[in-house]
């Protein structure tokens, strides 16, 4: 698989984009790309000045996915969007290929953070559903993915949950916005290290105490035995 930009003359792959959009959020969010029209519009707005627009295809060119960004704050912060996985490729990396990629775009312009907004429309999440009001922060602090919502797969890509917007959607169908600092390869590169580093410690450490409780364990068993 190959990510490369999307120009304007890539006729038959803009068809595919746009076919993928419509299907892929046909389900959860009708209203994002009801038609093949407003489609083939977003994909267009994408090649407008600062924006980011990169699509993974395969070895026969076949679109695998497509991700957006769009600059904001002076090109400090920029927003991810669209991204969408062809329904047949999911599961496979793909969408954590594409936004590493964006995340890269960006860390070459010079962006600092790259966000998300992750709407539920169908109460897919703990937050859906609800007036949030008056402590939507609240709702927030105890999120939970009752049915696959995609928040969950950005936090896995080292984003944190920084906000949500009440009804932006229609009553009782929130966004979740969803940020992580931008550090390049390199960083990703520290970041991974670093987990690995903390879940390694944290396995010695549950070693070594459960080590511990069984020798104490033994310790009060032999004082409490009675002597023979
Ligand atoms: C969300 C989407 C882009 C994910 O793409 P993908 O290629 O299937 O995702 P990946 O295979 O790269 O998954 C990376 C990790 O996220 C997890 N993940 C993916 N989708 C998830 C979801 N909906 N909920 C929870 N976790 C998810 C994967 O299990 C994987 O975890 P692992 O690293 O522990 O193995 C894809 O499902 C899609 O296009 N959905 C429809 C459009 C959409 O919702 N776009 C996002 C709008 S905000």
């Amino acid at each position: 698989m190959r990510i490369i930009d999307l120009h304007p003359g890539y006729d038959q792959i803009i068809q595919h984009i746009a076919e993928m959009l419509v299907d892929s959020f046909n389900e959860h969010s009708p209203d994002a790309w009801p038609t093949m029209e407003s489609a083939l519009e977003e994909v267009g707005e994408s090649f407008g000045e600062d924006r980011i627009s990169r699509v993974a295809v395969d070895d026969s060119g076949t679109v695998m996915g497509w991700a957006g960004a769009i600059k904001t704050y002076d090109g400090n912060v920029w927003e991810l969007h669209p991204l969408v996985v062809s329904a047949n490729a999911r599961g496979h990396s793909i969408g954590r290929t594409l936004v590493e990629d964006i995340e890269n775009q960006v860390f070459e312009r010079g962006g600092l953070t790259l966000w998300v907004g992750c709407d539920d429309e169908d109460g897919l999440t703990s937050v859906g559903g609800l007036d949030l009001y008056p402590n939507p922060l609240e709702h927030l602090s105890k999120i939970r993915n009752l049915a696959a919502h995609p928040f969950e797969f950005y936090q896995k890509l080292g984003f944190v949950i920084v906000g949500i917007m009440p009804d932006a959607n229609g009553p009782g169908k929130p966004d979740i916005y969803l940020a992580k600092r931008i550090s390049g390869r390199e960083g990703r590169e520290r970041e991974r290290l670093r987990n690995r580093r903390n879940k390694r410690n944290k396995r010695k450490k549950l070693k070594s105490y459960l080590a511990g409780d069984f020798q104490l364990n033994c310790q009060s068993r032999t004082m409490a035995e009675p002597a023979n």
